[in-house]
Order: C-alpha cells, then structure tokens, then sequence
C-alpha cells in the first residue's frame, strides 16, 4: 500500500509511519518542517498536485495546529490548519482518487456525559481548538462520502510535547506539582493508535472512529502513575479546574468509547497503564542515553 503521511514531523506521524513501514507500506513523509518533503495542508493546489503525481492509495492527515490554548489568541491559525486544511485535503483527496484518513479529537465533545461518548453522541465543543476541529470534520463530511476520521485523546509517546513527558520534567525540578484532577479521560500511547490506524486502513473502514486506550484516568491519576513508574519522588497535589485557569475550557469527561473500533478490526486498545509503562521505559532509556540521568 502507498501511503502519505501529513505532518510525519508530530507526536503521531512519527508513530503512524513507523507502523506502516514496518507492515511493508511505501510511506511518503510529509511535514512543513524542515527535513521533510513538504506538503502544506493549507496549500490545495499543491496538495493535489502533489497527490497526482505520487498516486498513493491513502492519505493520512496528522498535521493541525494542537496548541489548544495556543487556539484560543490564534483563531485564524486554528481555523485555517484544523478546518480549511481538512476540506482542501477531502477534495485532492476526492479528485486524485485518493482515500483520506482524518484526525479529529474528543475536545468536539463538552464533557458533560458521565458515560464514554460514542460515535453517535451529539458534539459540543467548549473551546477554539474544539471548535476548529469540529469544523474540519464538517468540511470533510460535506465534500466526501468515502473518509475516516480518527478522534484519540491524551496522547503520550516519543517525538512530541505531551503531558507525560511534560510532567516528568517538571517533577526534577520541583518537590511538588499540582495536577488537575476533576478532568477525566482515557490516556493514548501515540504507538497503540497508529497501530488502530493501520488496523483501519487495513479493513478499508469508513466513517468515525472513537479510538483510545482501554481504561480512564484523571490528569492527577496519569501523572501520579507516570512519576511512580519513573521512580521520582516528587508530590502530586491534587486541585481542580478552577483552581489551575487555563486560557481554553476542557471538557470534564471526555472518554470514549472504543466499542465501534473493536467491532470493525476485531482489536481490543491495550490498557493505558500498560502502555504508559512501555513509555516510560523507552522515555527513560533516551534520557540516560541524552547523559541527563
Ligand atoms: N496530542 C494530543 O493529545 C491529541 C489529542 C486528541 C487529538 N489529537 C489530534 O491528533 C493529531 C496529531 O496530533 P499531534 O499531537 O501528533 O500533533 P503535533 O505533534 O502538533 O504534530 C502536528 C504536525 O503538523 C505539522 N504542521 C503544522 N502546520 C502544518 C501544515 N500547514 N501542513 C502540514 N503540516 C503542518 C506540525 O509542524 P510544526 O510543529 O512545524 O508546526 C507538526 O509536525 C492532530 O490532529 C490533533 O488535533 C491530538
């Protein structure tokens, strides 16, 4: 299978084009970093010419713009990456022939719902980024038939800014930190969701997907189990949303439900803990390696 990869440079792309390349894919790289092949998600023109020329079966889109507070003073940025750029992508994708793989997010969701939400559950994003990413499913839906959207949450891994690795910095610095914990969610190791990817692109799925690790957590249970994990000492202080003001509203509950991924590829998501504990392995093994430890 020939796949595109857009923004391979993020936490996400990394992991999705290691994932196919290790089942054998031709994998095309793309980012607007440096280093990579370009191909700028906000550009169609260049999009489609870049996809006629190449001809790939399949376009995974892992660029947007994540700053999710960042989103909230940079609306025109969120709204150009995170919804038009989508919509230029559904219609290279829809004129070069070429199948899209959509990333969307659970911040569509407002968090009220105490069970996990499903692919049915009606949206209501609470903030700029949620909006944006809400918008760039819309513009996909109104231009194709044939798409996946992907909504994760919480991702941790290697190759990108993530809470986990966020917080083990902080904790060697600090005696103690405080963290969140009347937010709710189920934490995703980047790798366990490129491989649901591919398990997508494999059955030749369409539609939305809700894909996550198995299990929920708070902010404050997945930095307590990080730091336990990482052997630090450093104490974790509970508070709540009101207590720690960011610039965007988060959603207070957030799982998903992963039942329709699990019926479409016969896989079930390892469980958070677990995969948090390959992380944090390999996080450990590249900070002693960096001398740092
Ligand atoms: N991280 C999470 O916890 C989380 C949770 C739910 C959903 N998601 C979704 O999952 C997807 C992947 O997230 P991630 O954390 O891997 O993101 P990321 O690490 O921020 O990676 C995004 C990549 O896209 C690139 N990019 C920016 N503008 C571009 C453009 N115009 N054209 C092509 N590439 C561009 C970025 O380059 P620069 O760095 O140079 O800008 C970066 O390499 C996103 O759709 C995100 O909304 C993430």
């Amino acid at each position: 299978m020939k796949i595109v990869v857009a923004g391979a440079d993020g936490l996400l792309g990394h992991e999705v084009v290691r994932v196919c390349a290790g089942y054998g894919d031709e994998v095309i790289e793309t980012d607007v970093a440096k280093d990579f092949r370009c191909l700028d998600i906000t550009d169609m023109d260049a999009t489609l010419a870049f996809l006629e020329a190449e001809k790939p079966h399949w376009l995974v889109n892992c660029a947007a713009y994540t700053d999710v507070d960042g989103c909230e003073d940079r609306e025109d940025l969120a709204y150009e990456l995170n919804a038009k750029g989508p919509g230029y992508l559904a219609q290279a994708c829809s004129k070069s022939g070429t199948m899209l793989l959509h990333i969307s997010s659970d911040y569509v969701f407002d968090g009220e719902k105490p069970e996990p939400y499903t692919e049915e559950d009606p949206t209501n994003p609470l903030s700029v980024y949620g909006k944006s990413k809400l918008a760039g499913e819309e513009a996909i839906r109104q231009c194709i038939k044939d798409f996946i959207i992907v909504r994760p949450q919480w991702l941790f891994g290697p190759n990108g800014k993530n809470f986990v690795s966020t917080v083990l910095g902080i904790a060697r610095e600090r005696a103690s930190i405080n963290v969140v914990n009347d937010q709710r969610g189920s934490p995703t190791y980047s790798k366990d969701l490129a491989r649901a990817i591919r398990a997508l692109i494999e059955q030749d799925a369409r539609g939305i997907f809700h894909v996550c690790n198995r299990g929920s957590a708070s902010w404050y249970d997945l930095a307590k189990k990080a730091l336990e994990l990482a052997e630090l000492e450093t104490r974790v202080v509970p508070v709540s949303t009101s207590e720690f003001v960011r610039p965007a509203v988060r959603p207070k509950n957030s799982i998903l439900s992963t039942k329709r991924f699990t019926e479409t590829t016969q896989k079930l998501m390892p469980l958070w803990q677990i995969s948090l504990q390959l992380y944090i392995k390999e996080y450990l093994f590249e900070y002693r390696k960096s001398g740092q430890a």
